[in-house]
């Protein structure tokens, strides 16, 4: 469809998106912005500036949608601010904040350091507040929406992954608590949980062919994800298609985090054991 003056125009901020989930983030938001027919610009952040980063704005660009590249630690609370900013600067109000940027810091928790877990917590759960309170003004104007990408590791507890557990399901109740402070002025406000995603953070374990092929066995669809898979449902929460929900977690993990009780052994579908 091509644009008119009247085409609406959205504006996304996708934090780590020069990751694998961010990238698969920005072209499943092109996608849906074709469909929809609505025309689109991505501040793409990542956490400085660099060839990296400059790559994935020309790739953008290059799908035919406006697109910028900013910069800043998101575990610095006034760098949350100024991305926020800079992305306002560079596309207008936004109308979908995606806080994506994230990572694990292992770990046993008995010999954590202080210093590693504030590290995880300021990255994955505290950065997400910091982003969306400096965004919530433009947000209420676009009756925009907000989503986070925590884990399946927010859910289960996830033994010698340091405080990522904790800090991914902090991120959901952080998020489950906007949604409700922040319905009435329009923001929606909704997490996705990826299960085990094939990117850069992940691809070292992917690179050994027994781990890759214990892992698939382990995934009821039967394949690893790709970060196409958590993009696409990204894209959907921040679409018109997403209206009324807010306050939700989209579990895209391809049924493995549901899967424990059917390996138990004995159990209907599993070989009965030796006693
Ligand atoms: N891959 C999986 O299996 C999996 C599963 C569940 C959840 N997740 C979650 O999905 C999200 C994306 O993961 P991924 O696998 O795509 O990881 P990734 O490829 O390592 O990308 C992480 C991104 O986060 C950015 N980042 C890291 N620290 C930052 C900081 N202090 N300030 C600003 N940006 C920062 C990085 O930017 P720079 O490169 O510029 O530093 C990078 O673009 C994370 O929240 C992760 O916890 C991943």
């Amino acid at each position: 469809m091509p644009d008119t003056p009247s085409t609406p125009t959205q504006h996304a901020l996708v934090t780590g998106a020069t990751g694998g989930i961010g990238r698969g983030i920005c072209f499943a938001l092109i996608e849906q912005a074709r469909k929809d027919g609505v025309r689109l610009h991505i501040s793409a952040a990542a956490s400085q500036h660099g060839d990296k980063l400059e790559a994935l704005v020309h790739e953008l660009r290059a799908k035919g949608v406006g697109a910028s590249g900013v910069a800043g630690d998101i575990t610095d609370p006034t760098q949350c601010a100024a991305l926020v900013a800079k992305a306002q600067a560079s596309g207008g109000d936004l109308t979908a904040l995606i806080c994506n940027a994230g990572a694990s810091g292992p770990g046993k928790l008995a010999e954590l350091s202080i210093a590693q877990w504030d590290l995880t917590f300021n990255l994955n759960a505290r950065s997400a507040w910091l982003l969306a309170r400096a965004a919530r003004e433009q947000l209420a104007r676009t009756r925009g929406s907000v989503t986070a990408i925590a884990s399946m590791s927010g859910l289960h507890p996830h033994p010698g992954n340091g405080a990522y557990s904790a800090a991914k399901a902090a991120l959901i109740m952080l998020c489950r608590q906007l949604a409700q402070e922040w319905a009435g002025e329009g923001i929606r406000v909704n997490t996705v949980c990826p299960g085990m995603v094939r990117t850069p953070l992940t691809e070292a374990m992917y690179q050994d062919a027994d781990i890759h092929a214990r892992r698939v066995a382990l995934v009821p669809l039967g394949r690893i994800g790709q970060p196409d898979d958590v993009g696409a449902a990204v894209a959907w929460l921040s679409s018109a298609g997403a209206a009324y929900v807010t306050g939700q977690n989209l579990v895209v993990d391809g049924g493995v985090a549901d899967h424990m009780l059917s390996m138990l052994p004995g159990r209907p579908g599993r070989a009965p054991v030796d006693d």
